[in-house]
């Protein structure tokens, strides 16, 4: 019987044309899970932790975004050093954006990544668009921090509790270290400090 020659259909369709415009069904869900991984981990603990941490992660994306707001828009004597602070608070917590992401993909979820999804999840409030004062600033700040603060650490009790030593470390070691010490930094600046006379001077030894 003679040779049937080889299918050549795939390569008639090569050409140096990009494909444009594609697009297809989803190839997961968003709040879904994978359902092995050699991870030693039940899918209903992943399912549990991935939520949880989608949660994080929009909070985090929203203060991330708003430390750069308050970088761009800060006014008066404390610019200069309240911008730069900003944009480090803002660079941390991009790195935080990535990390928490991240352990949402190895957990099999899928992390939520656009804007008008974060806005629908944050549980931090919307601020203006417009121009705020520096104490509104950072009093905005200190709200977001306290709300990821709180979530920071149920979600560590609960990963505890549930075996999910990687996302306890991560929720303690990364983003609770790290918040903490954020607010701790802003809140600083609002003590309400006299610049230069004591408030209540007393006479200096001599
Ligand atoms: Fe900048």
């Amino acid at each position: 019987m003679p040779k049937k020659p080889a299918s050549n259909q795939h390569f008639n369709n090569l050409d140096a044309q990009p494909r444009m415009h594609q697009r297809a069904p989803e190839i997961q869900q968003y709040g879904t899970v994978t359902h092995a991984l050699p991870l030693e981990l039940e899918e209903p603990v992943r399912l549990e932790m991935t939520e949880q941490l989608n949660q994080l992660l929009a909070d985090t994306m929203t203060l991330r975004d708003l430390y750069k707001k308050c970088h761009w828009q800060v006014a008066g004597p404390t610019f200069y050093q309240l911008h730069l602070l900003f944009d480090k608070h803002f660079n941390e917590q991009s790195e935080l954006v990535d990390t928490i992401a991240e352990r949402i993909q190895l957990l099999g979820g899928l992390a939520i990544a656009m804007a008008h999804d974060v806005a629908e999840t944050t549980q931090i409030e919307r601020p203006p668009k417009g121009r705020e004062e520096v104490p509104v600033q950072l009093s905005r700040l200190l709200d977001a921090h306290q709300i990821i603060i709180r979530a920071c650490r149920e979600l560590a009790k609960r990963a505890s509790r549930l075996g999910d030593d990687g996302t306890n470390d991560l929720a303690v070691s990364d983003v609770l270290r790290t918040n903490e010490l954020q607010a701790w930094f802003v809140s600083e600046h609002l003590v309400n400090m006299p610049l230069t006379e004591a408030a209540q001077p007393s006479m200096a030894a001599d």
